[in-house]
């Protein structure tokens, strides 16, 4: 062997190495995976229809039964990668026929566990006999004394962003599609709802069946089970809420109807047949939740004065931004979330007109500033690489606000009219389709800017969406009616008693723009002079109120110290629950009490909301 040779074998040698490092690392590492928050690998086999059958046991907290995953195998796969987290497994069969084996690798944090299912190319349904665990992440388990009528138990499930697979094995990532079809038995006097076609009755034998023809990602896969009545709202619209709250949650969205029909106008049709909202107990941990043909949401926005519904204007724009045309992995949120902030904004002023629009516009813009203030810059982007972190931990003003305060920058720039036809065919073009990032930039270029130099330079795009903080071509919203809000603090500021202001016709917002224009720290006396001539400690509104105690905390008013217990050990919305904790901590006597309320009330909050407040207090968590 003289020396080339030995050189040659060598070079392949050292080749061979290299082609099975790469092959090795295409096979586990990320390559295969599109999305770094999901085992799944759709790129070679992707599920396209998922058949659950189920039942509910409010004993034992499990959901059970058997997940049938329809398949479309790309590439001759013979492996199936499925997220699972927390989730028991005990048999799994193909196509209705022999059982096989499969792995569950390493529990992973936030991730869960990667189920592999060994099958053939010719495998056309895998079938998962499955049991969720009691401490299932996305479902909440909820007493009767934790529900309106105080004699049934509840059960609703919370899937964004990655916890579907703690209640369903799935390829659990935005990415996906798929149709479903289930059939979930439930005790009796119990009514089962979904993000699919719905009961408006009982069923007498506890048995409902549900289909959504319309394919969606697992994360809006969703379940509620309660003593729940139906009522309609208009021909496409209704409502399900407890007995007790169905009368005051119809009088609240009366107008979904025409936020339905206003929403049409700006974008397209609604594609998904019906809109019905379920009122949650108020453990719910977010606002809303924009489940398709069912947005799920708290109880805390029934005012009683209608001055809360944005939120329903949001989920219902979810339908268009986010259910039809959907952010491809979460780096890419602010797809959903920030045209759908837009639309939100949109639809309230196709429905309330300007002023009222731009007061929710104004105070939106005041969250992002202080968001921009307290946020490390690295998260100041639209685009956030998100590897290595849990998604339902990002903090998210930036998506909302930021979001959409660049598509009040493309809309200004480029004219109402084209921006609202641009948007109107991109919901068209991309129905039922994912969206990254690039691609929309992509889109915008070709069919916005269109070779528009100018234009282009005057965008800032790139600022915009991969940049930290605003842009300077920033637009700045601003309210007339707040103008009138600031013209009484002036007056208060120079000496005028609370009790003498001009605040007669004042809404929800006039009163939180109110508050938060306040000078940041006030005597307890000045506190008591605003709560004696307002009764804030007293407000039913549930933001005033979260405003108001945060206050009281800051400036240690302890006449509202009542009302702080009260509304930390009923209201389970992470939302209003995070600031008061936060302004509780920062002061060791707040610190304790922070605790004491704690102690009590984590037991009825749901995992979402109960995960971030441990880590906020350094409170071990037991499960
Ligand atoms: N899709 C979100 C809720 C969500 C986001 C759940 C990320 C899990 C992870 C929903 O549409 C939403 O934005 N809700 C807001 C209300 C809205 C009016 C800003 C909320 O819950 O506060
Ligand atoms: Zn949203």
């Amino acid at each position: 062997m003289n020396l080339f040779d030995g050189q040659k074998q060598l070079f392949l040698f050292l080749l061979l190495i290299a082609g099975a490092i790469m092959a090795g690392g295409c096979q586990s590492g990320p390559s295969q995976r599109p999305d770094v928050h999901s085992y799944s690998r759709p790129d070679e086999v992707v599920v396209r229809h998922l058949d659950l059958d189920v039942a509910v046991d409010f004993e034992g907290k499990t959901v059970s039964g058997v997940a049938t995953l329809r398949l479309e195998n790309k590439t001759g796969a013979s492996k199936l990668y499925l997220d699972t987290r927390d989730l028991e497994i005990r048999k799994i069969t193909l196509d209705n026929g022999p059982q096989t084996t499969f792995k569950l690798g390493e529990e992973e944090p936030f991730l869960g566990r990667e189920l592999v299912v060994d099958f053939t190319p010719e495998t056309k349904m895998v079938s998962i006999e499955y049991a969720s665990s009691p401490q299932a992440a996305a479902l909440q388990w909820l007493s009767p004394e934790q529900t309106a009528g105080k004699k049934h138990p509840f059960l609703f499930s919370q899937s964004q962003a990655i916890l579907a697979r703690t209640w369903v094995p799935c390829q659990d990532s935005p990415g996906i599609r798929m149709t479903y079809n289930a059939r979930v038995k439930v005790p009796a006097e119990l009514m089962a709802v979904m993000s699919a076609s719905n009961p408006t009755a009982k069923s007498p034998n506890g048995i409902y069946n549900f289909e959504m023809r319309q394919p969606i990602p697992p994360y809006l896969l969703a379940l509620a089970v309660g003593d729940l009545e139906f009522r309609a709202l208009g021909p496409h619209t209704g409502v399900y809420a407890e007995p007790q709250v169905i009368a005051g949650a119809a009088f609240e969205f009366a107008d979904t109807e025409k936020m339905l029909v206003a929403a049409e106008g700006l974008y397209g049709p609604y594609r998904w047949d019906r809109y019905d909202i379920l009122v949650l107990p108020p453990s719910f941990p977010y606002g809303g939740m924009e489940n398709p043909r069912l947005t799920f949401a708290t109880p805390t926005i029934l005012a009683g004065d209608r001055s809360l519904v944005a939120l329903v204007a949001h989920e219902l724009a979810h339908s268009w931004s986010g259910n039809l045309v959907t952010n491809a992995t979460w780096n890419d949120f602010w797809l959903n979330e920030g045209f759908t902030s837009y639309f939100e904004n949109r639809i309230m002023e196709t429905v309330y007109g300007p002023r009222y629009a731009k007061m929710l516009a104004t105070l939106d813009y005041q969250a992002l500033l202080k968001a921009l203030q307290e946020l490390p810059e690295k998260d100041t982007p639209l685009y956030i690489d998100l590897s290595g972190r849990d998604p339902d931990d990002v903090p998210s003003a930036i998506a909302y606000d930021k979001g959409s305060l660049f598509l009040r920058m493309l809309e200004t720039t480029v004219g109402r009219e084209k921006f609202d036809a641009f948007l109107a065919s991109y919901f068209e073009s991309h129905a039922f389709q994912t969206m990254t990032t690039a691609k929309f930039v992509d889109y915008l270029e070709k069919n916005l800017i269109a070779g528009d130099q100018d234009l282009e330079k005057r965008l800032k795009i790139r600022d915009w969406i991969y940049g930290a903080g605003l842009p300077d071509n920033a637009p700045v919203p601003t309210s007339d009616e707040f103008k009138l809000v600031e013209n009484q603090i002036e007056r208060w500021k120079t000496g005028t008693p609370a009790g003498q202001l001009d605040s007669n016709d004042w809404t929800t917002h006039h009163w939180l723009h109110f508050l938060r224009s306040l000078p940041q720290s006030l005597t307890p006396e000045q506190m008591a002079d605003l709560d004696k001539a307002f009764a804030f400690t007293k407000t039913g509104n549930a933001e005033i109120a979260c405003q108001w105690l945060t206050m009281s905390v800051q400036n240690q008013y302890h006449g509202a110290d009542q009302r702080l217990g009260d509304f930390l050990t009923h209201i389970g919305r992470r939302k209003f629950l995070m600031p008061l904790y936060i302004a509780l901590s920062k002061t060791p006597q707040g610190k304790e009490k922070a605790l004491e309320i704690y102690r009590q009330a984590r037991s009825g909050y749901h995992p979402v909301s109960y995960l971030s407040i441990d880590k906020l207090l350094g409170v071990g968590s037991s499960d």
